[in-house]
């Protein structure tokens, strides 16, 4: 079901800090692969069938070679043979507003080009704590363009699939009840959060009081008959201090029974975090902490407590996983929205952290039969000077201007090919 896998979560890394931060943030991941995919809605958009005809590697991403005049007023067609993948945090928006070259971007990848081809594209980000569609409806307001629910993924929703195996969860992070509303949605039958457990019993977090909206949403338990089969932690906590609180208590339970403490400290129940970005990038200069943060924090204060090594276990990128059912929700994305039935050459991912963006891209392309591209973008938590942790294959300074390298890139071979051809 799992696989094990050694990872750092250090965003970016000055050259001489990287050891210490990566031995610091070591630990396993997991990844349940997921079944499910969302439905999309859009209309039909006629293929691109000649970008297709002839592929030839570009052996470096440096290649400038002359590429075709694009015409003055081309019709406009969509790409069957290549796809876009973008990161958001970073990429297209920052504290909540857009990248300026992000508005841009997305019309060029819309068709507002010399090509006149428009491309598919999804988007794949570790943020989350609200429902897909609400995400879509902020993303589409964002960016001045409609996001279907069918080409987006974010960090807790592979998450979907774990309300088979656990039936009541203890689930953290997000604003109000909004993390609650999407577990539910995901089909878990019984959904707790730590102000569930507050509201039951205010001294457990000594310093945290409920505000009276949080009061009046959260729910009074009977602790004696609550067992807790497993703790998700779908979004960043808002209260660091209760929420590592209150799953320090789950896990040093026998089994999960919420009124019990274990003396051996290795029966509590898995924790899943549905990312392991350590830092992420918002409007502030400098790099935010991120979930994998808290993560590092909870697994050290677990083992200073207990004297034992907590392994904890995440979705989102860089995980394997997430990439897989990336490659489902694009499949479905090209059929539903293009009627293109069939997988592209070519997968641009488009990422600005190094440890997740990147390295997922890189790891899956090595064992995937698509060519999955990574262009690392210098708007989010990499910082121009930093040797990035893991290599892309091509940098660019905006998300504009790695959407122009990859159709440009596309055209290129694609001239290469008709004129390989003759
Ligand atoms: O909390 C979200 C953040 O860690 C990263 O989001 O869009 O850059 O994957 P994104
Ligand atoms: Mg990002």
């Amino acid at each position: 079901m799992a696989t094990a896998d050694e990872r750092t979560g250090i965003p970016y890394q000055r050259d001489g800090m990287n050891a210490a931060r990566a031995e610091f943030y070591r630990g396993p991941n997991m990844v349940i692969p997921p079944k499910h995919l969302m439905a999309s809605t859009s209309d039909h958009i006629p293929k691109l069938s000649d970008m297709n005809q002839h592929q030839e590697e570009v052996s470096s991403e440096e290649d400038n070679s002359p590429i075709n005049t694009p015409m003055p007023n081309p019709p406009t067609v969509t790409s069957d043979d290549f796809a876009l993948a973008f990161d958001i945090d970073g990429v297209l928006i920052k504290g909540g507003q857009p990248i300026p070259e992000a508005v841009d971007a997305m019309k060029y990848i819309n068709g507002e080009n010399p090509y006149g081809v428009k491309v598919p594209y999804i988007f794949l980000t570790n943020g989350g704590g609200k429902t897909e569609k609400e995400r879509c409806l902020d993303l589409s307001r964002q960016l001045d363009l409609d996001v279907d629910p069918g080409q987006f993924i974010c960090g807790h929703t592979p998450m979907r699939d774990m309300a088979e195996r656990y039936h009541t969860v203890l689930v953290v992070g997000g604003e109000g009840e909004k993390c609650r509303i999407v577990a539910e949605g995901y089909g878990f039958k019984d959904v707790i959060t730590p102000g569930d457990i507050i509201k039951t019993r205010h001294d457990t977090t000594p310093f945290r009081t409920l505000t009276d909206e949080e009061y009046e949403s959260s729910r009074l338990l009977d602790l004696d008959k609550i067992r807790i089969e497993a703790v998700f932690v779908f979004a960043d906590s808002r209260d660091w201090a209760g929420d590592q609180q209150i799953i320090l208590d789950c896990l040093m339970t026998e089994d999960g029974w919420l009124n019990t403490r274990s003396k051996t400290f290795n029966q509590g129940p898995p924790v899943f975090f549905s990312h392991t970005d350590v830092v992420w990038s918002t409007s502030h200069e400098h790099s935010r902490l991120g979930m994998g943060a808290l993560r590092a924090s909870l697994e050290a204060v677990y083992q200073a407590l207990t004297g034992k090594k907590l392994n904890t276990m995440a979705f989102g990128k860089p995980q394997i996983g997430t990439y897989q059912f990336a490659t489902r929700l694009l499949q479905e994305w090209r059929k539903e929205s293009c009627g293109i039935d069939r997988s592209p050459s070519t997968v641009y991912f488009i990422g600005d952290t190094p440890e997740s963006d990147i390295r997922g891209t890189n790891e899956f392309n090595e064992i995937t039969d698509n060519d999955w591209f990574s262009i690392l973008v210098k708007t989010g938590v990499y910082q121009d000077g930093a040797t990035p942790r893991y290599k892309p294959r091509m940098t660019c300074n905006t998300v504009f201007d790695a959407v122009k390298f990859a159709i440009e890139r596309e055209h290129r071979k694609n001239s290469k090919g008709e004129l390989g051809s003759d």
